[in-house]
């Protein structure tokens, strides 16, 4: 995989490879995307190849501006042009209607299609060198951690893609919210660091609540993703140190993602003291599940994060990886 800077050039080579088929991940304010050329359905479908991920599931559109969004979407409903007003360029993805055309690669042959305005600066700049529109889902295998750097990218996919941009730490950190205007109410698909008050007051309309039995497939709404390789655990504060004093009676290697320090006297246990602030949180959360991944650990205990909404994103992710493949499958 060529690893690519920011400099003109660089871009310029990213676009040349985008435009003769090939895979590009590049950073964006959430999470590394693997993208590919929207327009063109070999380069879709091998995003699919790359990341070992079933045909059936689409992939988010990504725009430079919110004026092709019409070539994408059909109808564009006033919700959408609401929402674009308030959040794009931003972590905001809308699911709508697609338009006649939009191959079935990139819906997964639903008749909707994911379509968002990424706020990275190096996002905008290759989407405007590019001058279409680039299919991209996280940059990771199926099923695994989202990428917040290059260097999780190159681990996650070594040759098999073409190159990576290097635009550092994505500023975010977890993947953007997924909202579904394409039915008769909008729906909260997937929660991220936009808050839903924010979005239905942008609406003037309560949003619905996902709702994992019913609506269209996303590979983000299956009981477990985002998985790392440990069984991962959410374990209330008050219960921690009980916990703890369990996994030593059984001698088990533990890493524990906590918000508050380590107490004395534990024994092998790597303690990574995480934020307290949902959104430096946010933006940790990944690379820190890598780290604790790294050190090939029996188990990862995750102090809860609290109830408010503004963790409801980071919530989202921690319990969907404490779900173990044996549970889901
Ligand atoms: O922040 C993000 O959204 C990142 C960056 C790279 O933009 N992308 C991302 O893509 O998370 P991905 O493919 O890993 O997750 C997108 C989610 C998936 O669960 C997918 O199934 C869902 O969006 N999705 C895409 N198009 C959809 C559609 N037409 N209907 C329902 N869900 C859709
Ligand atoms: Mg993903």
């Amino acid at each position: 995989m060529e690893r690519l800077g920011t400099a003109i050039s660089d871009l310029e080579r990213a676009v040349e490879l985008l435009q003769a088929g090939k895979l590009v991940a590049f950073p964006t304010e959430t999470v590394y995307g693997l993208g590919a050329d929207a327009a063109n359905p070999d380069a879709v479908a091998a995003i699919f190849a790359a990341k070992g991920r079933p045909a059936d599931h689409p992939v988010i559109v990504h725009l430079d501006s919110v004026e092709p969004l019409s070539e994408w979407a059909d109808p564009v409903p006033d919700a959408a042009r609401r929402l674009a007003d308030a959040f794009w360029p931003g972590p905001l993805t809308l699911i709508l209607r697609r338009a006649a055309g939009v191959s079935d690669g990139i819906t997964g042959g639903q008749d909707t299609v994911g379509i968002r305005v990424p706020n990275h600066p190096v996002a905008r700049a290759l989407l405007r060198r590019f001058g279409g529109a680039l299919a991209a889902p996280s940059a990771n295998r199926f099923g695994r951690i989202s990428p917040t750097t290059a260097q999780h990218v190159l681990d996650e996919f070594g040759d098999e893609v073409a190159a990576v941009i290097d635009g550092g730490a994505c500023p975010v950190g977890v993947e953007s919210t997924i909202i579904d205007l394409s039915g008769s109410e909008p729906r909260l698909l997937r929660p991220g660091m936009i808050r839903p008050e924010a979005i239905a007051h942008a609406l003037g309309q309560a949003l619905l609540r996902p709702d994992d039995k019913q609506g269209p497939r996303a590979s983000g709404r299956l009981a477990s993703h985002y998985a790392p390789g440990a069984p991962l655990e959410l374990v209330d504060r008050d219960d921690l140190l009980d916990r703890l004093e369990r996994s030593a009676y059984e001698h088990e290697r533990v890493v524990v993602l906590a918000r508050s320090l380590q107490p004395d006297g534990l024994h092998k246990v790597a303690w990574c003291l995480m934020p307290s602030q949902p959104v430096h949180y946010a933006r940790r959360l990944y690379a820190e599940l890598r780290n604790a991944d790294r050190l090939a650990p029996d188990r990862i205990l995750v102090e809860a994060p609290p109830g408010s909404s503004a963790w409801d994103a980071i919530r989202d992710r921690l319990r969907r990886a404490a779900v173990s493949d044996l549970q889901a499958r």
